[in-house]
Protein backbone atom coordinates (compact mmCIF):
# COMPACT_ATOMS: atom_id res chain seq x y z
CA UNK A 1 0.00 0.00 0.00
CA UNK A 2 3.47 2.44 0.79
CA UNK A 3 4.07 1.91 -2.52
CA UNK A 4 0.88 2.93 -4.00
CA UNK A 5 1.08 6.14 -2.52
CA UNK A 6 4.23 6.50 -3.12
CA UNK A 7 3.55 6.32 -6.69
CA UNK A 8 0.34 8.26 -6.73
CA UNK A 9 2.55 11.14 -5.08
CA UNK A 10 5.40 10.70 -7.55
CA UNK A 11 3.11 11.06 -10.60
CA UNK A 12 1.32 14.18 -8.79
CA UNK A 13 5.04 15.25 -8.94
CA UNK A 14 5.79 14.27 -12.45
CA UNK A 15 3.04 15.90 -13.60
CA UNK A 16 3.63 19.20 -11.75
CA UNK A 17 7.38 20.00 -12.97
CA UNK A 18 5.82 19.09 -16.51
CA UNK A 19 3.68 21.76 -15.81
CA UNK A 20 6.50 24.12 -14.95
CA UNK A 21 8.90 23.00 -17.08
CA UNK A 22 6.48 23.75 -20.06
CA UNK A 23 5.37 27.17 -18.43
CA UNK A 24 8.67 28.44 -17.82
CA UNK A 25 10.18 27.53 -21.40
CA UNK A 26 6.99 29.06 -22.93
CA UNK A 27 7.87 32.29 -20.62
CA UNK A 28 10.86 32.22 -21.35
CA UNK A 29 10.91 32.24 -25.26
CA UNK A 30 7.48 34.34 -25.77
CA UNK A 31 8.50 37.54 -27.01
CA UNK A 32 5.65 39.48 -25.68
CA UNK A 33 6.93 39.34 -22.24
CA UNK A 34 10.55 40.78 -23.46
CA UNK A 35 12.53 37.78 -23.31
CA UNK A 36 13.57 39.43 -19.93
CA UNK A 37 15.51 36.37 -18.55
CA UNK A 38 18.92 35.27 -19.37
CA UNK A 39 19.16 32.97 -21.77
CA UNK A 40 21.50 30.93 -19.36
CA UNK A 41 19.39 30.82 -16.66
CA UNK A 42 16.37 30.18 -18.68
CA UNK A 43 18.07 26.97 -19.97
CA UNK A 44 19.48 26.19 -16.32
CA UNK A 45 15.90 26.46 -14.38
CA UNK A 46 14.09 24.81 -17.87
CA UNK A 47 16.52 21.41 -17.78
CA UNK A 48 16.73 21.22 -13.85
CA UNK A 49 12.67 20.95 -13.71
CA UNK A 50 12.38 18.73 -17.02
CA UNK A 51 14.84 16.20 -14.86
CA UNK A 52 13.17 16.24 -11.79
CA UNK A 53 10.07 14.93 -13.18
CA UNK A 54 11.66 12.22 -15.19
CA UNK A 55 13.41 11.47 -12.24
CA UNK A 56 9.57 11.45 -10.24
CA UNK A 57 8.34 9.59 -13.48
CA UNK A 58 10.81 6.89 -13.07
CA UNK A 59 9.66 6.64 -9.62
CA UNK A 60 5.87 6.48 -10.58
CA UNK A 61 6.67 3.83 -13.23
CA UNK A 62 9.05 1.64 -11.06
CA UNK A 63 6.27 1.95 -8.34
CA UNK A 64 3.87 0.42 -10.26
CA UNK A 65 6.22 -2.18 -11.28
CA UNK A 66 6.89 -3.21 -7.67
CA UNK A 67 3.39 -2.61 -6.24
CA UNK A 68 1.14 -5.86 -5.66
CA UNK A 69 -1.92 -3.56 -5.15
CA UNK A 70 -2.49 -3.47 -8.90
CA UNK A 71 0.31 -5.54 -10.45
CA UNK A 72 1.59 -4.10 -14.03
CA UNK A 73 4.35 -5.95 -15.93
CA UNK A 74 7.09 -3.96 -17.99
CA UNK A 75 4.96 -4.46 -20.98
CA UNK A 76 2.24 -2.63 -19.74
CA UNK A 77 3.59 0.29 -19.31
CA UNK A 78 4.99 0.41 -22.23
CA UNK A 79 2.53 -0.59 -25.12
CA UNK A 80 -0.90 1.09 -24.48
CA UNK A 81 -4.12 -0.75 -24.09
CA UNK A 82 -2.28 -3.46 -22.86
CA UNK A 83 -2.63 -3.83 -19.45
CA UNK A 84 -6.47 -4.49 -17.16
CA UNK A 85 -5.73 -1.36 -15.09
CA UNK A 86 -8.35 1.70 -16.42
CA UNK A 87 -6.62 0.74 -19.96
CA UNK A 88 -7.24 3.79 -21.89
CA UNK A 89 -6.85 6.93 -19.28
CA UNK A 90 -3.41 4.53 -18.60
CA UNK A 91 -2.99 4.83 -22.58
CA UNK A 92 -2.92 8.63 -22.16
CA UNK A 93 -0.11 7.98 -19.49
CA UNK A 94 2.05 6.13 -21.99
CA UNK A 95 1.60 8.15 -25.15
CA UNK A 96 2.71 11.45 -22.58
CA UNK A 97 5.90 9.25 -21.50
CA UNK A 98 6.85 8.42 -25.56
CA UNK A 99 6.32 12.21 -26.21
CA UNK A 100 8.50 12.99 -23.54
CA UNK A 101 11.26 11.04 -24.44
CA UNK A 102 11.42 12.24 -27.70
CA UNK A 103 11.38 16.07 -26.75
CA UNK A 104 14.59 15.77 -24.14
CA UNK A 105 15.92 12.82 -26.43
CA UNK A 106 16.11 15.33 -29.32
CA UNK A 107 17.51 18.06 -26.98
CA UNK A 108 20.86 15.86 -26.22
CA UNK A 109 21.21 16.10 -29.79
CA UNK A 110 19.97 19.58 -31.24
CA UNK A 111 23.08 20.44 -32.74
CA UNK A 112 23.04 17.94 -35.43
CA UNK A 113 19.45 18.26 -35.56
CA UNK A 114 19.63 21.95 -36.37
CA UNK A 115 17.66 24.55 -34.68
CA UNK A 116 14.45 24.52 -36.66
CA UNK A 117 13.68 20.86 -36.87
CA UNK A 118 14.69 20.64 -32.76
CA UNK A 119 12.70 23.65 -32.26
CA UNK A 120 9.54 22.43 -34.03
CA UNK A 121 9.80 18.68 -32.28
CA UNK A 122 10.11 20.41 -28.93
CA UNK A 123 6.74 21.75 -28.99
CA UNK A 124 5.77 18.57 -28.71
CA UNK A 125 6.06 19.10 -25.20
CA UNK A 126 2.84 20.92 -25.27
CA UNK A 127 0.77 18.11 -26.57
CA UNK A 128 3.00 15.81 -24.03
CA UNK A 129 1.50 17.93 -21.16
CA UNK A 130 -1.88 17.66 -22.59
CA UNK A 131 -1.68 13.50 -22.64
CA UNK A 132 -0.30 13.79 -18.86
CA UNK A 133 -3.20 16.20 -17.87
CA UNK A 134 -5.80 13.75 -19.09
CA UNK A 135 -3.96 10.85 -17.97
CA UNK A 136 -3.79 12.03 -14.01
CA UNK A 137 -7.56 13.63 -14.05
CA UNK A 138 -8.99 10.27 -15.14
CA UNK A 139 -6.48 7.55 -13.96
CA UNK A 140 -5.77 9.56 -10.72
CA UNK A 141 -7.42 8.46 -7.46
CA UNK A 142 -7.21 11.99 -6.43
CA UNK A 143 -8.52 13.52 -8.90
CA UNK A 144 -12.08 13.35 -6.98
CA UNK A 145 -9.95 16.02 -4.35
CA UNK A 146 -11.10 19.15 -4.42
CA UNK A 147 -7.40 20.32 -4.49
CA UNK A 148 -6.08 18.02 -7.20
CA UNK A 149 -9.10 18.88 -9.44
CA UNK A 150 -8.42 22.77 -8.68
CA UNK A 151 -5.06 22.05 -9.64
CA UNK A 152 -5.09 20.20 -12.78
CA UNK A 153 -7.77 23.03 -13.50
CA UNK A 154 -5.16 25.98 -13.01
CA UNK A 155 -2.13 24.17 -14.61
CA UNK A 156 -4.22 23.44 -17.72
CA UNK A 157 -5.64 26.80 -17.87
CA UNK A 158 -2.15 28.56 -17.10
CA UNK A 159 -0.45 26.25 -20.36
CA UNK A 160 -3.61 27.40 -22.35
CA UNK A 161 -3.15 31.19 -21.74
CA UNK A 162 0.45 30.99 -22.36
CA UNK A 163 0.10 28.96 -25.44
CA UNK A 164 -2.39 31.31 -27.12
CA UNK A 165 -0.35 33.92 -26.44
CA UNK A 166 2.57 32.51 -28.23
CA UNK A 167 0.41 32.08 -31.36
CA UNK A 168 -1.11 35.19 -31.69
CA UNK A 169 2.90 36.91 -30.99
CA UNK A 170 4.51 34.29 -33.32
CA UNK A 171 6.28 35.83 -35.93
CA UNK A 172 6.17 39.32 -34.13
CA UNK A 173 9.45 40.92 -34.21
CA UNK A 174 9.30 43.99 -32.94
CA UNK A 175 11.13 46.85 -35.49
CA UNK A 176 14.28 48.54 -33.77
CA UNK A 177 13.65 52.45 -33.29
CA UNK A 178 14.96 54.39 -35.92
CA UNK A 179 18.35 56.21 -35.53
CA UNK A 180 18.48 59.89 -35.79
CA UNK A 181 19.42 60.87 -39.08
CA UNK A 182 22.51 62.84 -38.63
CA UNK A 183 24.04 59.67 -36.23
CA UNK A 184 26.70 57.04 -38.03
CA UNK A 185 25.45 53.53 -38.17
CA UNK A 186 27.28 51.80 -35.52
CA UNK A 187 28.90 48.25 -36.36
CA UNK A 188 26.56 44.93 -35.33
CA UNK A 189 28.55 43.13 -32.80
CA UNK A 190 29.64 40.44 -36.49
CA UNK A 191 30.77 43.49 -37.77
CA UNK A 192 33.07 44.32 -34.82
CA UNK A 193 34.52 40.69 -34.84
CA UNK A 194 35.36 40.90 -38.53
CA UNK A 195 33.07 38.64 -39.89
CA UNK A 196 29.47 38.78 -41.28
CA UNK A 197 26.75 35.80 -41.44
CA UNK A 198 28.44 34.32 -44.33
CA UNK A 199 31.71 34.63 -42.60
CA UNK A 200 32.99 36.71 -45.39
CA UNK A 201 34.85 40.28 -44.35
CA UNK A 202 32.24 42.85 -43.77
CA UNK A 203 32.49 45.85 -46.65
CA UNK A 204 34.30 48.93 -45.67
CA UNK A 205 31.47 51.58 -45.31
CA UNK A 206 28.10 49.55 -44.58
CA UNK A 207 24.93 51.45 -45.88
CA UNK A 208 23.42 53.40 -42.84
CA UNK A 209 20.40 51.92 -41.39
CA UNK A 210 18.57 55.22 -42.57
CA UNK A 211 19.04 54.72 -46.26
CA UNK A 212 16.91 50.83 -46.00
CA UNK A 213 13.20 51.50 -47.64
CA UNK A 214 11.66 51.95 -44.90
CA UNK A 215 7.87 50.13 -44.84
CA UNK A 216 5.04 51.84 -44.44
CA UNK A 217 3.12 51.74 -41.38
CA UNK A 218 0.38 48.79 -41.07
CA UNK A 219 -2.26 48.97 -38.85
CA UNK A 220 -1.02 46.35 -36.58
CA UNK A 221 2.34 47.27 -36.07
CA UNK A 222 2.70 48.11 -32.29
CA UNK A 223 2.84 51.57 -30.78
CA UNK A 224 6.69 53.16 -30.96
CA UNK A 225 6.61 52.57 -27.27
CA UNK A 226 6.71 48.91 -27.06
CA UNK A 227 8.54 49.10 -30.36
CA UNK A 228 11.56 50.58 -28.43
CA UNK A 229 10.78 47.63 -25.65
CA UNK A 230 11.52 44.57 -27.83
CA UNK A 231 14.75 42.70 -28.01
CA UNK A 232 15.78 40.51 -30.95
CA UNK A 233 15.36 36.89 -30.33
CA UNK A 234 18.88 35.52 -29.29
CA UNK A 235 18.77 32.71 -31.60
CA UNK A 236 18.45 35.07 -34.27
CA UNK A 237 21.76 36.88 -33.19
C1 LIG B 1 4.45 11.80 -18.43
C2 LIG B 1 4.02 10.69 -17.93
C3 LIG B 1 3.11 10.54 -16.74
C4 LIG B 1 2.67 11.48 -15.84
C5 LIG B 1 3.04 12.95 -15.77
C6 LIG B 1 1.79 10.81 -14.91
C7 LIG B 1 1.11 11.43 -13.90
C8 LIG B 1 0.12 10.84 -13.13
C9 LIG B 1 -0.73 11.52 -12.21
C10 LIG B 1 -0.71 13.01 -11.90
C11 LIG B 1 -1.55 10.61 -11.64
C12 LIG B 1 -2.64 10.88 -10.60
C13 LIG B 1 -2.18 10.49 -9.22
C14 LIG B 1 -3.26 10.59 -8.20
O1 LIG B 1 -4.33 11.16 -8.46
O2 LIG B 1 -3.08 10.11 -7.07
C15 LIG B 1 -1.22 9.34 -12.22
C16 LIG B 1 -1.84 8.16 -11.90
C17 LIG B 1 -1.53 6.96 -12.46
N1 LIG B 1 -0.61 6.73 -13.44
FE1 LIG B 1 0.56 8.08 -14.33
N2 LIG B 1 1.72 9.49 -15.25
C18 LIG B 1 2.51 9.30 -16.36
C19 LIG B 1 2.73 8.13 -17.02
C20 LIG B 1 2.19 6.93 -16.65
C21 LIG B 1 2.46 5.68 -17.30
C22 LIG B 1 3.40 5.49 -18.49
C23 LIG B 1 1.73 4.72 -16.62
C24 LIG B 1 1.63 3.29 -16.84
C25 LIG B 1 1.70 2.68 -17.93
C26 LIG B 1 1.01 5.38 -15.57
C27 LIG B 1 0.15 4.76 -14.69
C28 LIG B 1 -0.62 5.38 -13.72
C29 LIG B 1 -1.58 4.73 -12.87
C30 LIG B 1 -1.89 3.26 -12.84
C31 LIG B 1 -2.16 5.72 -12.07
C32 LIG B 1 -3.28 5.55 -11.04
C33 LIG B 1 -2.79 5.79 -9.63
C34 LIG B 1 -3.95 6.20 -8.74
O3 LIG B 1 -4.85 5.40 -8.54
O4 LIG B 1 -3.96 7.31 -8.26
N3 LIG B 1 1.31 6.72 -15.59
N4 LIG B 1 -0.20 9.49 -13.13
Amino acid sequence: MTTWIVLRAAGIGAYLMLWASVTWGLIATTSLFGKRIAKQTATTVHQFLSTVGLVLLGVHLGGLLLDTFMPFRPIDLLVPLHGRFKPVSVAFGIAAMYAMAVVVSTSWIRKRLGTTWWRRIHLLAVPAFILALVHGVFTGTDSVRPWMWWSYVATGAVVLFLVLVRGLTSGYRPPRAAPPPHARPRPTTRAAAGTTASGKAPTAHPAPASRVPARAAAADDPPPAVAARGRARPEDN
